[in-house]
């Protein structure tokens, strides 16, 4: 049965790479991608040219609700449902150590990071629920570094990387704590209506984000991992915390 994928952010780096894997692995499924300027996502468009209509590009800005409401009217022009949906876009701003990152960075950070995803996960909530498919899913890209769990080790591999004396990524981690609180709740508010809501962590992945930072992996190989995961989502893992795609 072919499947309804929604994927938030896929215009370059994690999310194209989400895109190209839906298309080469589930060949008969349909893939709403959204970017922020189509216009400017030549790769993502020639995906989408290419794909005989199963790829349709969407313009959606996760700050903007007009946005949103504009991309969830086009969505409904062709689905009424959709079985997956993939929250992926993100930002790390205010690069620096915790206490060099300015309120306004941090704010925006959190804007684009945390109640960004909330208001695409309103907007599309409804249309997973209904779904009538047996596997549906809702995931967020989130990062390890948001676990509270790991921010030990992860402060000491990311000084030992960086060569300084502090996280550099601190502020943007933080997002990711907010977020993952913000995904646990939505994941006890959607148990009910049999929908796991997960936190993925791509890995250390090799885009524009994490340029320069070693040990990073080839997109492809992060984006085969979390389709993997989701595909064979064991929802009894989910309270378990982030799941990884590497
Ligand atoms: N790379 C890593 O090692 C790593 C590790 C852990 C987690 N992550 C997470 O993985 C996700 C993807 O990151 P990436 O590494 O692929 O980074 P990237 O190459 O910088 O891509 C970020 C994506 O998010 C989109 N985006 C930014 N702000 C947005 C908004 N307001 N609304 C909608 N989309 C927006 C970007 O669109 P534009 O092109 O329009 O800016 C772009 O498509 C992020 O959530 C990131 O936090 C990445």
């Amino acid at each position: 049965m072919p499947r309804a994928n929604l994927v938030i952010g896929a215009n370059r780096g994690i999310g194209l790479g989400l895109v190209e894997e839906l298309v080469k692995k589930h060949s008969t499924d349909v893939v709403y991608a959204t970017a922020r300027v189509p216009a400017e996502a030549k790769e993502l468009q020639e995906i989408a040219r290419k794909s005989d209509g199963r790829v349709i590009v969407v313009q959606l800005d996760m700050v903007d609700q007009a946005s949103i409401d504009a991309a969830t009217a086009e969505i409904a022009k062709s689905t009424e449902a959709l079985d997956e949906v993939i929250v992926n876009g993100g930002a790390a701003l205010g690069i620096s150590a915790i206490e060099e990152v300015s309120a306004e960075d941090f704010s925006r950070n959190l804007d684009i990071n945390v109640v960004g995803p909330h208001r695409v996960i309103k907007a599309f909530v409804p249309f997973l629920k209904r779904s009538k498919a047996p596997r549906r899913v809702l995931a967020i890209t989130s990062s390890a570094g948001g676990s509270l769990g790991f921010a030990d080790q992860i402060w000491d591999m990311t000084k030992a990387a960086t060569g300084q004396d502090f996280s550099p990524a601190a502020g943007y981690f933080a997002t990711k704590t907010a977020v993952n609180g913000l995904i646990r709740q939505w994941g006890l508010r959607l148990e009910g209506d049999g929908i796991p809501v997960v936190a993925m962590h791509p890995g250390l992945v090799d885009t524009d984000m994490a340029k320069g930072m070693p040990g990073a992996i080839p997109i492809a190989e992060s984006a085969a991992g979390f389709i993997a995961v989701i595909d064979e989502l064991d929802p009894s893992k989910i309270k378990e915390g982030i799941l990884s795609a590497t």
